[in-house]
């Protein structure tokens, strides 16, 4: 059945009130000019009983570099703070080093700022009902003006940790609480294995700890965002402990909405030369919906992001190729382009670069929260991140050259 159907009267309203707010947000950042557009099926598969927010379970929701997952809890927890919808977003990201981090708290939770500081900061805590004692570092802290966010001087995953410890054993009200871990990154072997031994551990912690706040009445969820394709190698192992949910980037339609907001296919068509109809056309061949591709585009014009991104980035993956095989690994890739799928079949070596350098993901076996749009570069099991990817490489496969302009990589897109 569908979450729209199984969703009904006074929840039915209380989500549609919220993405209707959602599209009342302005993005906040630095000096951007557009409205969050879209993201609706996101919010229904989201809250719904059967959604991915669980309490007493971590979910770690991935998708494409940039699809636009710490805008979305930015966007959600703006409208839930707005209307009172029973449910408050935490968000905690990583703010420059690992070692530090900042807790955005929603208006429900402002006047416990300092509480909350105070208690992630002390060194020895013992619970109410003194079975657990936890020693932790003595952590300094920074709160901003209108209490809306903390400063501190610990990882992301301390304070995740700390916060979801607070709220089961001192929290007195009953809310639906959502921890949001923002930008999870797993971009080497050390932060995997970091990222895995925090998953284990903390899965069973966040089980008690839900069933210690649930006596009140509330329950606590946590998420996880992170956009690099690698979280694929530890899925295996840490496997059915935690959720695994996959949000995609824009659909065309709102992606085209995103376009005109930008007033984004105006200037691609003066740069190019070409028609309006066409620059659309291109804008969605290429950046396939992905909101940081064409915020790049907006900033830089096409063919510099083309450049930087695009070519800078399959650059990065062949240089990590051992060199004696770059060659080869064209010709390897240019035989499975026909379907995608068929990538994690080329060479053990090639396919684990590309995941790396995020140029591919694994799509299967998560659940999705997003529609996948049916296109050549999205296959059942495996899907380029950005359709400029695809299209490169075929050119490059195609010229038998990992030498390529961003002119070569248009028309191969537009052919
Ligand atoms: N739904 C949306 N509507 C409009 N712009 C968006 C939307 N989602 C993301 N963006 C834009 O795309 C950029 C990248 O999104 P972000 O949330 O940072 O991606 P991620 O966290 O997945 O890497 C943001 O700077 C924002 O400007
Ligand atoms: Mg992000």
């Amino acid at each position: 059945m569908a979450v729209e159907e199984r969703i009904k009267g006074e929840d039915k309203h209380m989500i549609d009130e919220i993405v209707s707010r959602m599209h009342g947000y302005v993005i906040r950042d630095e000096h951007i000019p557009w409205r969050f557009v879209d993201r609706e099926a996101e919010v229904w598969n989201m809250v719904d009983e059967e959604g991915v927010v669980e309490g007493g379970w971590i979910t770690v929701l991935y998708g494409p570099k940039g699809c636009g997952k710490s805008t979305f809890f930015r966007a959600l927890s703006h409208a839930v703070d707005q209307i009172d919808a029973g449910l408050d977003i935490l968000i905690v990201e990583r703010a420059g080093d690992i070692q530090r981090s900042i807790l955005h708290l929603p208006k429900s939770l402002r006047r416990l700022a300092r509480d909350i500081t105070d208690h992630v900061s002390k060194i020895i805590k013992i619970s109410p009902d003194k079975t657990r004692a936890l020693i932790s570092p003595p952590t300094t802290y920074r709160i901003s003006q209108n209490d809306s966010w903390i400063e501190f001087d610990a990882s992301p995953f301390h304070i995740v940790n700390e916060i979801s410890y607070y709220i089961a054993y001192w929290y007195e009200i009953d809310r639906r609480i959502v921890i949001v871990l923002d930008d999870a990154r797993i971009d080497d072997e050390e932060s995997l294995w970091r990222f895995r031994g925090w998953l284990e551990n903390f899965a069973n912690i966040i089980r008690e700890d839900n069933s210690v706040y649930m006596d009140r009445g509330g329950s606590i969820a946590v998420i996880a965002l992170t956009g690099d394709a690698l979280v694929e190698e530890i899925r295996h192992i840490v496997g059915g402990k935690v959720n695994w949910a996959l949000i995609w980037n824009l659909s065309r339609i709102s992606s085209e909405e995103l376009v005109s907001q930008m007033g984004l296919h105006h200037r691609v068509a003066g740069e190019l030369g070409v028609g309006v109809e066409t620059s659309k056309e291109i804008l969605w061949r290429l950046a396939g919906g992905n909101p940081r591709a064409l915020r790049l585009i907006w900033e830089r014009g096409l063919k510099e992001w083309l450049v930087d991104e695009i070519i800078g980035g399959i650059r990065g993956f062949a240089q990590d190729l051992p060199e004696d095989q770059r060659g080869e690994a064209l010709e390897k890739i240019s035989e499975r382009m026909d379907n995608v799928d068929d990538i994690a079949w080329t060479d053990p070596s090639i396919w684990k670069s590309m995941v790396k350098h995020n140029i591919i993901i694994y799509i299967a076996a998560a659940k999705k929260i997003s529609e996948i749009p049916r296109e050549p570069w999205i296959g059942r099991e495996y899907a380029f991140q950005i359709p400029a990817y695809y299209h490169i490489l075929k050119a490059m496969a195609k010229k038998r050259s990992w030498e390529i302009s961003p002119e070569e990589v248009i028309r191969e897109a537009m052919a």
